[in-house]
C-alpha cells in the first residue's frame, strides 16, 4: 500500500516529485523517499514519517536532477525507519515498489550466497539486487525482464539507472501503474490522481507489461519484449474539490458535505419529472437475476450489508455478502444469473480487485459501485455505477459510505420495479421520499452539539459497544469501525439480539453503549436489550426517531433522528456515529485525516 512516482523531464523534477508524493500520501504515510540522477550520480534521500519531513531534508540538502523517482510507504516488511524507506538503491540502480514480493526470503538467501549485501529488512531490496546482478551483462529492459521472472507476488515498480540516466522503467503485476504525458516531460505514477496536477493525458499498464519513459518518449512492452500500443485517456478536470476551505480537516469537510453528496448522486440517477430511476444497461436482465452477491472491504463492506436488508425487503431475490479477502479464497459456486457487485471507494483495494478478477475469470457479469471512476476496479468491470461523491481524502470513509448506500438503495429499488416486486404507487412514493434525504442528513448533522458532550465520556472509557438490529446492525458495525480507526479505542459492533450470547459480560459501570433503535419492527426488542445494558451499568446513548416513547431515567443521552422512510433510516443513523468518532478523536488529539497504521487505499493484500 505505497505510492510511487517517476518523472523524466528537461528541468529539475524534485518539487514535482514532492507535490505528487503529497497527493499519494493517502496510500501510505509512514516514510518517504526520493532518488534523482544528476551528473551521473544517484542521489537518494529518505526518512521515516511524512513527506513534510522529506521536504525539510531536501531543503537543507537538495537532490538535484531532471529525472527521478519517489515513494510514500505503508510498511509491510520491516519497521518504518529511514533504512527501510524506499527507494532501495545499489551503486547503479534505484527502485521504488508498491506491492509485496512473496518469495523475497528465498531470493534473499540466494543473493546473499552470491555475495550480495542487504541493507534493509524490506522485500523490495531483492528487486534492486536482482536488477543490479543482471545489468552486468544486459541492457536495462532485459535486466528488468529477467529479474521479474523470479518474482512472486505483486508489484508496481519505478526504476532508475545510474549509467543510463535518461530513462525510467516501470513494471506492473497486480498493483496499478499509470503513465502520464506532457511536453518535454513524461511520468509514471501509482494512479492518475498522483499525476493530475501535471497532466490529464494518461495510459494504464496492464498486468505483465513494462514501460520505458524518457522526457521525450514513452514505450510499452509485454513480457516477451514485444512493443505494444496504448490508448491515451484524457481525464476530466479537477474541480478544486480537494481544497480544505474553512474546515479544520478533510473528515469534517466530508461529513458536512454529505447533503450535497446525496443531492449530486440523486441528480445523476433520479428522473424527477417521471419519478423514475435512470439505471439501465444492467449486465444481466434484472428479471433473469437469481441472486445478488455483494463484495467489499471495511466500510464498503458495511454498505453491502445494509443493502442485503434492502434487497430482501424490496425484491424476491436471495442476497449474499462477503468481505473481499474471504471471497477471493472461497470455493464460490459461480452462477451466470447471479449479479456480482463489487463496492469500493478508491477502486484500487487489492482484495476487492482480486475478487472481481476471480468473478471475471469464471466468466461472470460484474458490476462495480465506485467513487474513483478511473480506477482499476472500474476499468475491469462490465458495468460501473459511480457514486459521484467527489474526492474523499480523509482515511476514514464517510461521504463515500453514504454514496455507496445511496447507489445500492437506488439499484435495489430499480431491480424491484423491473421484477414487478413493487407496485407503481409504492415505487413513486419511495423515489419522492429520497428527495427529502439531503434535508434529513442536514437535520442529523445538527446533533453535533450533544454528540460533543457525549464524546467526553469516551476519554475515561476502556471500550464501547454499538448495538442495532436489522439494517441498523451494519450501521452499528460502521460506527464501531469509525471509532476504532479514528480514536484507537476498542469498540464492538453487535446485533443487539446477540448480547445475551456472550458480549453482555463486557458491560460494566460506565461503559459507553450506543443503541440504534429506529421505530421499526425491531424497536421494542432493541429497547429491551437497551434496558438490560442499563441494568448492568452501561452508559447509554439512544438514537431513535421515537426516543420520547422510551422511559428510563438512566439513559445518559437521547438523540432524535429525523424520520423520512423506514428504509432510509441507515443514512440518518450514520451521521451521529460519524460525528461521535470524529469528536472523540479530536478530544484525544488524534490525527483525524491520517490515523496511525492506516492508509486510504489498501493496495496490498
Ligand atoms: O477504497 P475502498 O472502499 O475499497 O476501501 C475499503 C476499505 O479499506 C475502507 O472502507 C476502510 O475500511 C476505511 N478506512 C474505513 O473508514
Amino acid at each position: 500500500m505505497c505510492g510511487i512516482i517517476g518523472i523524466a523531464s528537461n528541468k529539475s523534477v524534485t518539487s514535482n516529485i514532492i507535490n505528487s508524493l503529497k497527493r499519494l500520501e493517502y496510500r501510505g504515510y509512514d516514510s518517504a523517499g526520493i532518488a534523482t540522477i544528476s551528473k551521473k550520480n544517484l542521489n537518494e534521500k529518505k526518512c521515516s514519517g511524512r513527506v513534510e519531513e522529506l521536504e525539510k531534508i531536501l531543503f537543507n540538502s537538495p537532490a538535484q536532477g531532471n529525472i527521478g523517482i519517489g515513494h510514500v510507504r505503508w510498511a509491510t516488511h520491516g519497521i518504518p525507519n529511514e533504512v527501510n524507506a524506499h527507494p532501495h538503491s545499489s551503486e547503479i540502480v534505484s527502485v521504488v515498489h508498491n506491492g509485496i514480493i512473496e518469495n523475497s526470503n528465498s531470493l534473499k538467501k540466494k543473493l546473499e550466497k552470491e555475495g550480495y549485501k542487504f541493507k534493509s529488512q524490506t522485500d523490495t531490496e531483492v528487486i534492486t539486487l536482482l536488477i543490479t546482478k543482471y545489468l552486468k551483462d544486459s541492457n536495462p529492459i532485459d535486466a528488468v525482464l529477467k529479474s521479474l521472472e523470479y518474482l512472486e507476488g505483486s508489484f508496481a515498480l519505478g526504476i532508475l539507472f545510474k549509467d543510463q540516466s535518461d530513462i525510467i522503467i516501470g513494471a506492473r503485476r497486480g498493483s496499478p501503474l499509470a503513465v502520464g504525458y506532457s511536453n518535454n516531460e513524461n511520468y509514471l505514477g501509482s494512479d492518475s490522481y498522483a499525476l493530475k496536477a501535471m497532466t490529464n493525458k494518461i495510459s494504464y499498464l496492464d498486468d505483465g507489461e513494462i514501460c520505458k519513459i524518457t522526457k521525450d518518449s514513452v514505450e510499452f512492452f509485454d513480457v516477451s519484449k514485444n512493443k505494444i500500443n496504448k490508448k491515451i485517456l484524457v481525464l476530466s478536470e479537477d474541480k478544486n474539490e480537494t481544497k480544505l476551505g474553512d474546515y479544520k480537516n478533510f473528515m469534517s469537510k466530508e461529513i458536512f458535505e454529505q447533503p450535497t453528496t446525496i443531492k449530486n448522486c440523486l441528480n445523476e440517477y433520479i428522473d424527477k419529472i417521471r419519478n423514475d430511476i435512470n439505471l439501465y444497461d444492467f449486465p444481466i436482465d434484472p428479471k433473469k437475476i437469481n441472486k445478488i452477491f455483494l463484495v467489499g472491504c471495511g466500510t464498503a463492506y458495511h454498505s453491502c450489508q445494509v443493502a442485503k436488508y434492502w434487497i430482501e425487503e424490496l425484491t424476491d431475490l436471495n442476497v449474499e455478502t462477503e468481505v473481499a479477502s474471504e471471497f477471493r479464497y472461497r470455493k464460490i459456486r459461480f452462477n451466470p444469473n447471479t449479479l456480482y457487485i463489487f463496492v469500493s471507494q478508491s477502486g484500487e483495494t487489492a482484495d476487492t480487485a482480486a475478487a472481481l478478477e476471480i468473478a471475471k475469470k469464471n466468466k461472470m457479469k460484474t458490476c462495480s459501485i465506485i467513487n474513483v471512476v478511473e480506477s482499476s476496479i472500474a476499468r475491469n468491470s462490465d458495468w460501473v455505477v459511480p457514486i459521484h461523491a467527489g474526492p474523499e481524502i480523509g482515511v476514514a470513509s464517510t461521504k463515500a459510505f453514504i454514496g455507496q448506500m445511496l447507489v445500492l438503495y437506488i439499484m435495489s429499488l430499480k431491480i424491484s420495479k423491473i421484477r414487478g416486486n413493487i407496485d407503481d404507487k409504492n415505487y413513486i412514493e419511495k423515489i419522492k421520499n429520497l428527495k427529502n434525504l439531503p434535508q434529513g442528513i442536514e437535520n442529523s448533522l445538527k446533533t453535533e452539539e450533544l454528540i460533543q458532550i457525549f464524546a467526553k465520556d469516551f476519554l475515561s472509557a476502556k471500550g464501547s459497544m454499538f448495538l442495532g438490529r436489522g439494517s441498523s446492525f451494519p450501521i452499528a458495525l460502521e460506527g464501531a469501525l469509525k471509532l476504532k480507526e479514528l480514536s484507537y479505542l476498542h469498540a464492538e459492533g453487535y446485533p443487539a439480539g446477540e448480547m445475551k450470547h456472550g458480549p453482555l459480560a463486557l458491560i460494566e459501570d460506565g461503559l459507553p453503549v450506543i443503541i440504534l433503535a429506529p421505530k421499526d419492527k425491531y424497536f421494542e426488542k432493541t429497547i429491551s436489550n437497551m434496558q438490560e445494558v442499563i441494568a448492568r451499568g452501561g452508559k447509554v446513548l439512544l438514537i431513535s426517531d421515537k426516543h420520547d416513547e422510551v422511559i428510563n431515567e438512566n439513559i445518559r443521552f437521547k438523540i432524535e433522528m429525523p424520520f423520512i422512510d423506514e428504509l432510509l433510516n441507515p443514512f440518518l443513523l450514520t451521521i451521529p456515529l460519524q460525528l461521535l468518532a470524529y469528536h472523540v478523536a479530536l478530544l484525544k488529539k488524534c490525527d483525524i485525516d491520517k490515523p496511525r497504521n492506516l492508509a486510504k487505499s489498501v493496495t496490498v493484500e
